[in-house]
């Protein structure tokens, strides 16, 4: 479930000054969404100036804009260590995260896990004193009505993620179903995080705690604020 709150300035703002961080010789990863893919595009201009830098995809989307933009991809399968990565998120509070908006938070998590320097672009409609947007969950398929039960002993309300323009639901890059599944207030996310991942049949969930080290937030009027996270 997106946040579409935010401005494009103020995506653009924050995906743009993130990509100017990368450094010859650098090897990227390339978050999804909406600001992550202002970072893309810079970098392409930038490779086309001369700048030395090769991606790692993070989903289809990030992969096709990566080609068009001229970023040089490496593939994630032969990838171990990542020297930055650029990428969204849905909500930002206290320095974790929810992500999987887009339905791409596996490959994203470990795309930005394997970064020396994993840098959160968003704009400010994101950030928050305390993380509450339903946190996507990707599920095997056959898995659907195990996890959904084991979402709600775990105190979530699940809601299968609906395709639009396609009947049924959504299916992941991998194939995969997604619940977005609200959890109200999240106030222990290490504690929630590591019991999601427990679940059998739980692929990946959208609760990022201690992973970002830098947050880039842009305004609806192009300033960027940026801050370490560690
Ligand atoms: C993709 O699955 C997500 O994790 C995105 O990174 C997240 O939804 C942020 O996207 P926007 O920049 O489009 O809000």
């Amino acid at each position: 479930m997106k946040n579409t709150d935010g401005t494009e300035a103020a995506k653009r703002a924050a995906g743009e000054s993130a990509a100017d961080l990368v450094a010859d010789g650098d090897l990227v990863g390339l978050g999804t969404g909406s600001t992550a893919a202002h970072a893309v595009r810079r970098l392409g201009e930038r490779v086309d100036s001369g700048l030395d830098a090769r991606g790692v995809a993070t989903s289809y989307q990030s992969r096709e804009l990566a080609r068009e933009a001229g970023v040089p991809l490496e593939s994630l399968a032969d990838v171990a260590r990542v020297d930055v990565a650029i990428d969204g998120a849905d909500q930002v509070a206290d320095g974790d995260l929810v992500k999987g908006g887009g339905a791409a938070h596996a490959r994203e998590k470990v795309v930005d896990a394997a970064a020396d320097r994993f840098v959160v672009v968003a704009d400010d409609s994101k950030l928050a004193d305390a993380l509450s947007h339903p946190v996507p969950v990707e599920v095997l398929p056959d898995a659907r009505a195990t996890v959904r039960d084991a979402l709600r002993g775990a105190g979530g309300e699940p809601t299968l993620r609906a395709a639009e323009r396609k009947d049924g639901p959504v299916v992941s890059d991998n194939g995969n179903l997604v619940f977005d599944c609200d959890f109200g207030t999240v106030s222990d996310p290490d504690g929630l995080a590591v019991r999601l991942s427990a679940m059998p049949g739980v692929l990946e969930h959208g609760l990022f705690v201690g992973l970002a080290d830098e947050l880039h937030v842009g305004a609806a009027d192009g300033s960027v604020s940026t801050r370490s996270l560690r």
